[in-house]
Formats: structure tokens, C-alpha cells, sequence
């Protein structure tokens, strides 16, 4: 493995994350303003106290809205908190001085004056990643941002942002992915081990399969809204594992959900869970500080060895 740069470290040292998506998203989440606030304020600080302080926002999540409220509830806290937040190539952002425009705005909105991790949402259908890594170095430069990260960026475009990078002195520090028993593309395609062998930090999003690892979800239980519809297959394939990740929980004395993110971990990936609530925030931070067996990965290995898509 290469050796991780010294501002990079700390996101090795992280174990576990808060996925921020879900504060102000109504369209796959169902924000609603006001009734939803308690929740997601509580997830904050149940997260906080039970040690888990990185959290994921993006400025499209909500339409700043997340950002809006993180900034508030760090302005409300004494403990420390590590931000990352994300930008959204649009087509219409079609040149590198659009990325530290776009963090200034994220910035002012969290009223912060850099993040601890700046990442491109997903690849841009007009800059290149060699053009993104320029905007992106920008950004360190003005001290907008201590590090820079990458997010559905498979394995050839991430090697280029990586050696973009590197030839400006900086080194890639993660690459966000889906990654969850239910999407182990990243693990299989090789992706996952390259950031390994870089030194780069796995970010593992949708860690709970969007709440279908948790064991609340079946064919006669869907989720809510689009989620319903779009997990219909996959539900179907689900009772096995479930059943799998109950044994392995009951073992441990954890939860399904617990089991799940520390599959996550065990595979060498910092999971970062949304959470709506205190209690999915505490269990989510549960998921954290132990680890299943060997022959335990390996029974969920091959109980969801042949679910390919979703
Ligand atoms: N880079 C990207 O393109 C990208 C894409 C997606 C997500 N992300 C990031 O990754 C984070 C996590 O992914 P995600 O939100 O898609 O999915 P997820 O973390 O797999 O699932 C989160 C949802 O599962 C349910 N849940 C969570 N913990 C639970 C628990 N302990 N018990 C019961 N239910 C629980 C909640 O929804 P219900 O209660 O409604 O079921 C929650 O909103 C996001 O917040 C975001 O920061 C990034």
C-alpha cells in the first residue's frame, strides 16, 4: 500500500460516518420542514456523542438545505466536527473556476471557512477528470478545502484524477462508491482494492442498501415512495440474508443493521449511514469498534455472492 500523506490521515483513522442526503431530500427521503428537523438534529448529536464525527453533506442534497442545517448545528456545538461536502458538475458548469466558486457557496451556507474533504459528486459529462483535478487543486490551494475526494468514479477515471493530482503535489484521499451487501460491484470490479493499494479511502455510500439491510424492509413491507418501486426485485432476494445477518447479530449481540455496516468495515471500507433519527443514528454508530469473524464475512460473502445489480 502506498503511504497515506499526512492530511490525508485522518480519514484513515475515521471508522464510521453520518450520511447527511436525508436532511432537506423529499424526493427519496420525504423531508418535510419542521416535522422532520427534531430527527435529524438528534442524529447529530447521538452521532457526536457516540464518537462518529464525519459527516457527508453535498450542495445538491436538499438543494443546500443539508448544508444549511449542518452549519447550524455545528455553530451549536462545542464538539468537533469533520465536513465533507461534494460538487455537482452540472453541464453548465463546463470549466475548472466553477468548482472553488461552487465550495465558497457551500462555505457560506455551513458559514465554515474550508471543509476537511472536498469531493467531485460524480464524473462531469463536459470537464475531463484532469480539468475537475485542476478546479479541485484550486480549492487546497486557497485553503478551501484540507483534502480532495472523488465519488462514483470506478477504477480507470479514479487512476486519472489520482495521477491529475499527484502531479500538483496533492494525493487523492477518497473515492465515494455504493457499496453494501447488496452492491459489491466495487469489490468485484477491483476498484476497492486499488484504493487500498493507493492509499485511498474507500467511502462506502447507501452502506444499508437504503434501509433494506436493516431488516425492517420485505415483499410485504416496502419502503416508502421510489423506493418501493425501485427495490421490488431485490426485495425478493432478501430473506436469506436477513436471515444471515439475524444469526450472525444474535451472536454478537448486535443488530441486523450493526452487522451490516461491519461487513462494510471488515471489508476495509468507512461506511457513512443516513439516519433520520436518535435511534437509527445510535444503532448505525453501533455498526463501529468490533469486528465479526472471518468465516463470518465469508457466510454473508456467499449468501449475496449472486446478487449482481441494482
Ligand atoms: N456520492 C453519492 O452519489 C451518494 C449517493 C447516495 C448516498 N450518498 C451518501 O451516503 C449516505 C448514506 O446513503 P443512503 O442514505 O443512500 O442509504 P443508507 O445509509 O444505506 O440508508 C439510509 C436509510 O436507511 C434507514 N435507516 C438508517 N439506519 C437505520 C437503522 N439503524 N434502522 C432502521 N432504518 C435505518 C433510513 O431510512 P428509512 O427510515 O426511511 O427506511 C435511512 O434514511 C447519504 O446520506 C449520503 O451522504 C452519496
Amino acid at each position: 500500500m502506498n503511504e497515506v500523506s499526512n492530511e490525508n490521515r485522518f480519514l484513515h483513522a475515521v471508522e464510521m460516518g453520518l450520511g447527511a442526503w436525508q436532511w432537506g431530500d423529499r424526493v427519496v427521503w420525504g423531508y418535510q420542514p419542521g416535522e422532520s428537523d427534531k430527527g435529524i438534529r438528534e442524529s447529530f448529536d447521538v452521532s457526536l456523542n457516540l464518537g462518529v464525527r464525519f459527516i457527508d453533506t453535498a450542495e445538491v442534497y436538499g438543494s443546500g438545505r443539508s448544508e444549511r442545517l449542518l452549519g447550524q448545528f455545528i455553530k451549536e456545538t462545542d464538539q468537533p466536527v469533520l465536513v465533507a461536502t461534494k460538487f455537482f458538475p452540472w453541464p453548465w458548469r463546463f470549466s475548472k473556476g466553477f468548482i472553488p466558486r461552487a465550495l465558497k457557496a457551500s462555505l457560506e451556507r455551513m458559514g465554515l471557512d474550508s471543509v476537511d474533504l472536498y469531493q467531485v459528486h460524480w464524473p462531469s459529462p463536459i470537464m475531463s477528470p484532469e480539468t475537475l483535478m485542476e478546479g479541485m487543486a484550486e480549492c487546497v490551494k486557497e485553503g478551501l478545502t484540507r483534502t480532495v475526494g472523488v465519488s462514483n468514479f470506478w477504477e480507470t477515471r479514479m487512476l486519472r484524477a489520482y495521477s491529475a493530482l499527484a502531479q500538483k503535489g496533492i494525493s487523492l484521499a477518497s473515492n465515494q462508491l455504493p457499496f453494501s451487501l447488496l452492491k459489491r460491484d466495487a469489490e468485484k470490479n477491483g476498484t476497492l482494492a486499488r484504493c487500498k493499494e493507493l492509499g485511498i479511502r474507500f467511502i462506502a455510500y447507501s452502506p444499508l442498501a437504503q434501509g433494506l439491510l436493516t431488516g425492517k424492509y420485505s415483499i410485504e413491507n416496502p419502503p416508502p415512495g421510489v423506493r418501493g418501486s425501485n427495490y421490488a426485485e431485490l426485495l425478493k432476494k432478501l430473506p436469506p440474508v436477513i436471515k444471515t445477518l439475524q444469526e450472525i447479530a444474535q451472536t454478537h449481540g448486535k443488530t441486523v443493521s450493526q452487522v451490516a455496516l461491519n461487513w462494510t468495515i471488515c471489508k476495509g471500507a468507512l461506511p457513512i449511514p443516513g439516519a433520520k433519527n436518535a435511534r437509527q443514528a445510535e444503532d448505525n454508530a453501533g455498526g463501529a469498534s468490533w469486528r465479526m469473524t472471518e468465516d463470518e464475512v465469508a457466510r454473508l460473502d456467499e449468501v449475496t455472492d449472486h446478487i449482481r445489480e441494482y
